[in-house]
């Protein structure tokens, strides 16, 4: 399967999402996760953790040179990514993993980018909201009822915020391979999300 990784707004987690997104795939098959941002966050990410990722990461330059034929493919995106460039990109995949955070200006971005992609022709989405912050805040519950109010379609599951994720983006691994306490829920929370994503895509493992 082609999934990408977008958000009109910076630092929602994009990135840490297509990682994350890329080795949930990986045990179902070959997969790559190709860096189409210019600051390659994602590279530098798998850089520091020397190999450690159960996927490879690729500029998206490279990517376009090779043109490799792998079983699933997830693309990161720009922090801010341009309305056409999204287009196309949601044009050649199974689906558009639209990120936000809980917060007003985020789901702001979130709407513009849901409303182009509802003008989109083929293009399929679905809306993930990261550093859900903890009980007994109720942004990300507010946020929830807002989105489906306006018909954007969610995701089930969302995902929390958690230290866990900025430690592992430190060492270069995904969040299940930190020694953080709160790892293995910070990890329960995207297989969750893959869950519904692998029923719907009908990815075989
Ligand atoms: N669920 C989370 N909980 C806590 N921190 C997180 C979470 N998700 C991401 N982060 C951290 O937030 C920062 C931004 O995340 P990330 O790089 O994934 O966002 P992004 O949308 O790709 O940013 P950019 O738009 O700059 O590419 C990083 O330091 C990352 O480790
Ligand atoms: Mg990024």
């Amino acid at each position: 399967v082609i999934i990408s990784v977008a958000s009109f707004k910076g630092g929602v987690g994009k990135t840490t999402t297509a990682l994350h997104l890329a080795g949930l795939l990986a045990d179902s098959g070959p997969t790559l996760l190709v860096d189409d941002d210019p600051n390659q966050s994602a590279q530098r990410y798998a850089g520091r953790g020397g190999d450690r990722l159960p996927f490879e990461v690729l500029s998206s330059s490279v990517w376009s040179k090779q043109q490799p034929q792998v079983e699933h493919q997830v693309f990161d995106t720009p922090a801010r990514a341009e309305s056409a460039d999204v287009r196309s990109l949601a044009r050649g995949s199974d689906l558009v993993v639209l990120v936000s955070s809980p917060d007003p200006m985020s789901l702001e971005a979130l709407l513009d980018a849901a409303r182009l992609l509802d003008s989109t022709p083929e293009a399929r989405y679905r809306v993930l909201l990261t550093l859900a912050p903890p009980y007994p805040e109720t942004d990300a519950a507010e946020a929830r009822e807002a989105l489906e109010a306006a018909g954007v379609p969610l995701f089930r599951g969302q995902v929390r915020r958690a230290k866990a994720f900025q430690k592992a983006a430190m060492e270069g691994v995904l969040v299940y391979q930190t020694r953080d306490p709160r790892a293995k829920m910070a990890w329960l929370d995207y297989r969750a999300v893959f869950q519904q994503l692998r029923d719907e895509l009908e990815v075989t493992a």
